[in-house]
C-alpha cells in the first residue's frame, strides 16, 4: 500500500480508529521487523489522533524499556509495578488515567501530560510490551479508544505468535 494514511480530519474519534485500523494493518502486513512495525503504528497514531505522545515500551528482563515513539523525550526505564506503564504490566491488564496527578507513583515524562491510557501486548501468556498514549488534556481517553485501541494491540500480538 501506499506510505500515506487516508483519514477524515472532520470525522469522529471513533470513525477515525475504524478508518485507521485496516491502514495500520496494512502498514504492517507482510514486514517481519518488529521495531520498523512499531514505529510505523505510533507515527499513524500520532499523526492521525493527535495525542500528545504515544510509543512503546518493551518487556527487556525486569524491566521496560523506551522503544519506537512519536512525542517529546522520555524517561528510558520503568520498573514493574512503577508508574501507570508498569502498572499495567504487573496487572496484564489496560488502565485508564483520567488524571495522572491522582494516579500514586505515576511517572511525569512532561508536565504537560494530563491524562493517559496504557495497554499491555501479550504474546505466549506473557506482557512483550506496552502501548502508551498520553494527553494534553484531562480526561481524554474513554472506552472507545480502550475499544480500539486494545484491537490494534490485538493485530500486533498476532504478529508475535
Ligand atoms: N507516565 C508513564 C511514564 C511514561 S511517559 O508518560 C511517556 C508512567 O507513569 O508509567
Amino acid at each position: 500500500m501506499a506510505e500515506e494514511l487516508t483519514i477524515s480530519s472532520s470525522a469522529d474519534k471513533a470513525e477515525k480508529y475504524k478508518n485507521l485500523l485496516p491502514q495500520i494493518v496494512g502498514l504492517i502486513h507482510g514486514e517481519s521487523d518488529m521495531i520498523a512495525n512499531l514505529a510505523n503504528m505510533a507515527a499513524a497514531l500520532k499523526q492521525t489522533m493527535d495525542f500528545f505522545w504515544v510509543g512503546f515500551y518493551i518487556v527487556k528482563d525486569d524491566e521496560l524499556v523506551l522503544g519506537p515513539f512519536q512525542g517529546p523525550i522520555a524517561c528510558t526505564r520503568i520498573k514493574l509495578g512503577k508508574g501507570v506503564c508498569g502498572t499495567a504490566w504487573q496487572k496484564a491488564e489496560t488502565i485508564i488515567v483520567p488524571n495522572v496527578d491522582e494516579f500514586p507513583g505515576h511517572i511525569a515524562c512532561s508536565s504537560d501530560s494530563k491524562s493517559e491510557i496504557v495497554i499491555p501486548v501479550i504474546a505466549q501468556g506473557d506482557v512483550k510490551m506496552i502501548l502508551d498514549v498520553d494527553s494534553d488534556k484531562i480526561d481524554d481517553f474513554d472506552e472507545v479508544d480502550q475499544k480500539y485501541l486494545q484491537l490494534l494491540m490485538h493485530k500486533l500480538e498476532s504478529t508475535l505468535n
